[in-house]
Order: structure tokens, then C-alpha cells, then sequence
């Protein structure tokens, strides 16, 4: 293996010690807190942990933390009262609504309901709009976590081919616009993709975000290439449960010139970046300047 690993786990405690940093120096200085309100929906058990960690997350950065559990057989109507509610409410600076929403609840509805100053997901469509033509947005949290870990460790990213393999709202189409708005040359790929090893094969910069587990194989990788793998899938193999990626680790990592691991890459820096759009959100409300480095 010869690729230098990137620590997403590290940077994003960093991330986080300096988002906790900013919050003290604003209620100190302004007696704000930022807060952030989680919206989940029935009882999806990887939701749920999802929602705990925010959570703990939240409060452990100093700001406050609102969790609102609703039974899956919610109404829509009841739920968008309940983000009208939230809109409305001047301690809450971020909304997220855990996502899948049951079947019967329109997710585009209810994510365009939510005032998008507070949208901290980045997934209202003024939000999409905002970012497509490189306005000041609300940044979708795992594509800036994504952009941070480039920046750090490759400096500037301008001119360098970047391949997303993946076409989700969540991930891959935000992810380009973000990789654009930093002056690649960028290609979005995905399943029907013609000679999708030779596609990836172009890229210094390699996003895979399909959730295929270790689709990405080392010969589809550019020799020296950057390799950032937001999958996160489970796997069974020799009896256990396992965690991996979208890419094959072991052979990207012997061509790659740096990759993120799974676990320990991408994953833990969707929830950093979601504390700093909160911090971002409160600072914006509040007219006050918002944190360096921690936006797109
Ligand atoms: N479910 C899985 N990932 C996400 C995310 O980033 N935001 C929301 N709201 N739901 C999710």
C-alpha cells in the first residue's frame, strides 16, 4: 500500500473543537446559542442512531439541541406544522428532518417547507438554485465534509479533473457543483456510464458515492490520484458483519496517491459539517461574521 490515508476521523474532530470554540466566543460575546432542531420520523433503527449522535454531538459543542420523535403514522399536515413551528421559533437556527420519511409523507414537500436560512441539510430547492449558480447556499453536510477533506489536503483544487461517480441529490450532484465552484474540470458518472473503469481512470480527484460496496477497483484508479469514498455499506464476510466503502480499499490503495478509509473518512465529517451550517445558519441570523474555513 503505498496512498497516504486521510484521517477524516481527526479532521473532524478538529472541525468540531472549532465550531466549539466559535459557539463559547458567541455566547460569551452576544449570549447566543446556535440550536439545532432533528426532526425523525418513525423508528428506523439507523435513523435512530443517526439522530442520537447529532444529539450528543449537538450539546457537546455547546449548542442546543431540540429532538422532536414523531409515531410513523404522522400526518403530513402534522408534520408541516410542526416545521412551521420551528421556522417560527428564534432558538432554532438549524432544521433537519431525518430522511427516508415514511412512504405516505412527500419528503420534497416537507424539506421545501423548511425555512431555507435554517435548512442546515442544503436540500430545499432554493438552497439547490443558490449553490448551482455559485450564491451564498446552505452547503448539504457529507459534499462540504468531502470539499474540506480535498482542500486540506491537496490545497487548491483548480484545474484538476474530477470524476463523481453517483448522481444522488444528497451526494453526487451537490458534490460536483462544489467541486466546480473550486474550478475542476468535473464529470458526474453513474450506472449507465459507458466504460465507467476508463472514466474514473481520467480523475485526480475520485468521489465514489454510489452505495455499491467496493465497486471502485484499484486498476480504475489514476496513479497518484486523490480518492475520497463516501460509501458507507455492510457487508458479511467470513461470518461477521463489516463495514466498507464504495471502493475496494486494498487495491485502490496500492495506485492511489491518498484515500479515505470506511470507517474513519468521510462518514464522521457529515455530522461536523452539520454543526458548523448550524453555527454558519446562527451567525447568519444574527448578522454576525460566520466562521472562516468552515463553509464552502
Ligand atoms: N439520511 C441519511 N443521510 C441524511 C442526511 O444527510 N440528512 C438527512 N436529513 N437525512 C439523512
Amino acid at each position: 500500500m503505498s496512498a497516504t490515508i486521510i484521517d477524516g476521523k481527526a479532521f473532524a474532530e478538529t472541525v468540531r473543537a472549532q465550531v466549539a470554540d466559535h459557539v463559547a466566543r458567541l455566547k460569551a460575546g452576544h449570549g447566543v446559542t446556535p440550536g439545532l432542531a432533528v426532526v425523525l420520523v418513525g423508528e428506523d433503527p439507523a435513523s435512530q442512531v443517526y439522530v442520537r449522535s447529532k444529539g450528543k454531538q449537538t450539546l457537546e459543542a455547546g449548542m442546543a439541541s431540540f429532538e422532536h420523535k414523531l409515531p410513523a403514522e404522522t400526518s403530513e399536515a402534522d408534520l408541516v406544522a410542526l416545521v412551521k413551528q420551528l421556522n417560527a421559533d428564534p432558538k432554532v437556527h438549524g432544521i433537519l428532518v431525518q430522511l427516508p420519511l415514511p412512504p405516505h409523507l412527500d419528503s420534497d414537500l416537507v424539506i421545501n417547507t423548511i425555512d431555507p436560512a435554517k435548512d442546515v441539510d442544503g436540500f430545499h430547492i432554493s438552497n439547490v438554485g443558490l449553490l448551482g449558480t455559485g450564491q451564498k447556499a446552505m452547503v448539504p453536510c457529507t459534499p462540504l465534509g468531502c470539499l474540506m477533506l480535498l482542500r486540506d489536503h491537496l490545497g487548491s483544487l483548480s484545474g484538476k479533473t474530477a470524476v463523481v461517480v453517483g448522481r444522488s441529490n444528497i451526494v453526487g450532484k451537490p458534490m460536483a457543483q462544489l467541486l466546480l465552484g473550486d474550478s475542476c474540470t468535473v464529470t458526474i458518472a453513474h450506472s449507465r456510464t459507458q466504460d465507467l473503469p476508463a472514466v474514473c481512470r481520467t480523475a485526480d480527484i475520485l468521489v465514489a458515492a454510489v452505495g455499491r460496496p467496493e465497486m471502485v477497483k484499484g486498476d480504475w484508479v489514476k496513479p497518484g490520484a486523490t480518492v475520497i469514498d463516501v460509501g458507507i455499506n455492510r457487508i458479511e464476510r467470513d461470518g461477521k458483519t463489516k463495514l466498507v466503502g464504495d471502493v475496494d480499499f486494498v487495491s485502490a490503495a496500492a495506485v492511489a496517491g491518498a484515500i479515505t478509509p470506511v470507517p474513519g473518512g468521510v462518514g464522521p465529517m457529515t455530522i461536523a459539517c452539520l454543526l458548523a451550517n448550524t453555527l454558519t445558519a446562527c451567525c447568519r441570523a444574527n448578522g454576525l461574521p460566520e466562521p472562516e474555513g468552515l463553509t464552502a
